[in-house]
C-alpha cells in the first residue's frame, strides 16, 4: 500500500503488492487482535479467509468512582502476548505474515519521555470529564469543534480526558511525551513505532476528520504539541515490523508486518463487509453501535452521530450507546444471578406486548442524548410482571435505544433497509428478531460474526498485499448466510411501543440531574 509520509493524508491511492504467500505458493497467516473492554480476542486467519483459531483472554476493569472506568495498559499487553502464544500454538509461526487490530476507542494512554505509562488508561465509557466537555462544547463552542473535527465533545472522547489530566493531575500532564489510544499502545510495544490510524484518531476530538490529519486548532486548545501525537496511517497500512525480541518470544519471523488497524467499530465494519457506500452494521458488544459507511465525508448537523474516518479509506457516521450487551450481562449475571442466558430468553414469548420498559443508561448515555448523568431505569411494572418481562425489557430497551440513533440517521435523509450485525449479543436469535422488528429493517447474518478481530486480520492481509483493497477483501471474504426479516404485524406493535419508549427519557431527564 502507498505509505503516507506527511501528517495530512488526502487523495490516498493504493498500490498492489503481491502477498508473500502468493509469490512463494505458501499459505500465509494473518492475526487480528481485538483489544476489547473485558478481554482481548485474537483470531488467526489464512490468506483465503479461513478462520483457523480464536482465543480470548480477560483483564480487569476498574471503576474507582461511580462513572469512572480505567484499565492498566500493561494488562492489555501481557494478555495480548499470552494470547498470541496460545493462538500460534500448533501452527507454523514461520507462515505468519501480518498482524493488525481492532481496539476499544477513545481511551487515553499517556507515556513519559521513557515511554513508560504515566497512569492507568481512562476508557471510552468513563464519564468523569463532565466539566471539560462543558468547557469544550459551551466555551470553545460546538460550532468550532464541529468545524475543526466534524464532532462535538462527549465525556468518553479523548480530548476532554487530556484536559481532565491537565486540570486535575497537572504533575502527570507535565510528564506527557506521547498521547496514545489503547490498540496503538500495543502496536507500539510490538514494533517500537508510535502510530495510530484514521478511524481511531477520529474519536479523539483532536483530529481533522475531513482532511485526515491532526487539527492544529484542537491541539492548541488542549495545550498539546504535535510531536506528542502519534503518526497517523490509513488502517490498512503497514506501520512497521515486529521488534526482534518480540518476534523471538513469539517464535515468528522478525519481518512480520504490523498494520495500523482500526477502532473496534470500524474494524467490525470491515469484518462484516460494511464498506463503501451506504452500508450498515450494528454491533452488540459492551457498547452498542450503529455504523453507516459512506464514500463521502458528511456531518450530522446536530452532531448526535459521530462523523469519523473509515478503515476502508472513506468515512462513516456512527451512533454509540455506552451499555448494550453489558445491560443483559448486568441484569442476568449480577442481578438475577444466572449464566444461562438462553434459558432466560426461552421464557420470552410475548414480543411487542411488554408493558415494562428499560432505559439502558447504566454508564450514562452517549448517542443521541450525550448525558453522562442518565441512569438505567425500569418503568411500567405491575404485580403480574414476571422475571421474563424484565429480561425482555432489557433486550428491548437496548434495541429501542439503538433505534434512537437510527432515527437521527433517517432525519439526515439516509435510507437504510438492511444491516449486518455482530458482537456477543448477535449470538441471540431473539435479540436479532427484536432489532429487525423494532427498527423495521432486514438483519443480515454473516458467516463469521467475529467483527473487530476478523476485521483486524483482514486489514493485516490487505497491508501484506494479499488483497488489493479493503473493499476487495470484504467482497471476497464476507458471506451473508441468513436474513432476519421484519414481520409487518410485529413491527407495527413495536412501532407503538417505541413511540412510548421515546417519551421516557425526556420525562426522566430532570430526575437524572438530581439522582447522583
Ligand atoms: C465507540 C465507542 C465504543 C468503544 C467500545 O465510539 O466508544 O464502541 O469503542 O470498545
Amino acid at each position: 500500500m502507498k505509505k503516507i509520509t506527511g501528517w495530512c493524508m488526502m487523495n490516498i491511492k493504493t498500490v498492489h503488492v503481491h502477498g508473500k504467500g502468493s509469490e512463494e505458493g505458501l499459505t500465509m497467516y494473518y492475526i487480528g487482535v481485538d483489544l476489547g473492554t473485558s478481554a482481548v480476542k485474537l483470531l488467526l486467519m489464512d490468506g483465503a479467509g479461513q478462520i483457523l483459531k480464536i482465543v480470548s483472554r480477560e483483564y480487569p476493569i476498574y471503576f474507582p468512582h461511580p462513572g469512572w472506568s480505567e484499565q492498566n495498559p500493561e494488562d492489555w499487553y501481557a494478555q495480548t502476548m499470552a494470547g498470541l502464544k496460545e493462538l500460534l500454538n500448533g501452527f507454523d509461526g514461520g507462515q505468519l505474515a501480518g498482524i493488525s487490530f481492532g481496539g476499544q476507542m477513545h481511551g487515553l494512554v499517556i507515556l513519559d519521555s521513557e515511554d513508560r505509562v504515566i497512569r492507568p488508561a481512562l476508557l471510552w465509557n468513563d464519564g468523569r470529564t463532565y466539566e471539560e466537555c462543558d468547557y469544550l462544547n459551551n466555551v470553545i463552542g460546538k460550532e468550532k469543534l464541529s468545524e475543526y473535527t466534524a464532532n462535538i465533545s462527549f465525556t468518553g472522547f479523548t480530548a476532554p480526558k487530556v484536559l481532565w489530566v491537565k486540570n486535575k493531575e497537572p504533575e502527570n500532564f507535565a510528564r506527557i511525551a506521547k498521547i496514545m489510544l489503547p490498540k496503538d499502545y500495543i502496536a507500539y510495544r510490538l514494533t517500537g513505532v508510535h502510530c495510530t490510524d484514521v478511524s481511531d484518531a477520529s474519536g479523539m476530538l483532536l483530529f481533522d476528520v475531513k482532511n485526515r490529519c491532526w487539527s492544529q486548532k484542537m491541539l492548541k486548545i488542549c495545550g498539546i504539541r504535535e510531536e506528542q501525537m502519534a503518526k497517523v496511517y490509513e488502517s490498512y497500512e503497514t506501520v512497521g515490523t515486529l521488534l526482534p525480541e518480540v518476534a523471538a518470544e513469539l517464535g515468528v519471523p522478525a519481518g512480520v508486518k504490523v498494520a495500523a488497524g482500526a477502532g473496534d467499530n470500524a474494524a467490525a465494519a470491515v469484518g462484516t463487509g460494511t464498506v463503501g457506500e451506504g452500508m450498515c452494521n450494528i454491533s452488540l458488544g459492551t457498547s452498542g453501535t450503529i455504523f453507516i459507511s459512506s464514500e463521502k465525508f458528511g456531518v450530522d448537523r446536530n452532531n448526535a452521530l459521530h462523523a469519523f474516518a473509515h478503515a476502508d479509506g472513506h468515512y462513516h457516521l456512527m451512533g454509540c450507546m455506552l451499555s448494550a450487551a453489558s445491560c443483559n450481562k448486568w441484569w442476568l449475571g449480577d442481578i438475577i444471578g444466572t449464566e444461562d442466558y438462553a434459558a432466560e430468553q426461552a421464557q420470552i414469548t410475548k414480543l411487542g406486548e411488554n408493558h415494562v420498559y428499560f432505559l439502558p443508561y447504566l454508564m450514562g448515555e452517549r448517542s443521541p442524548h450525550n448525558n453522562p448523568n442518565a441512569r438505567g431505569t425500569f418503568i411500567g411494572m405491575t404485580m403480574d410482571t414476571t422475571r421474563a418481562d424484565m429480561t425482555q425489557a432489557v433486550l428491548e430497551g437496548v434495541a429501542f435505544a439503538l433505534r434512537d440513533s437510527f432515527e437521527v440517521a433517517k432525519s439526515l435523509g439516509i435510507k437504510i433497509e438492511r444491516t449486518k450485525i455482530c458482537g456477543g449479543g448477535a449470538k441471540s436469535a431473539l435479540w436479532k428478531k427484536m432489532i429487525a422488528n423494532i427498527m423495521n429493517i432486514k438483519v443480515d447474518v454473516v458467516e463469521n460474526e467475529e467483527g473487530p478481530a476478523l476485521g483486524g486480520a483482514m486489514l493485516a492481509a490487505v497491508a501484506c498485499g494479499e488483497y488489493a483493497s479493503v473493499e476487495e477483501a470484504a467482497a471476497k471474504l464476507v458471506r451473508v448466510i441468513d436474513t432476519v426479516e421484519p414481520e409487518p404485524e410485529l413491527a407495527a406493535k413495536y412501532e407503538e411501543r417505541y413511540q412510548q419508549f421515546r417519551q421516557i427519557y425526556p420525562a426522566c431527564k430532570p430526575l437524572f440531574e438530581i439522582i447522583k
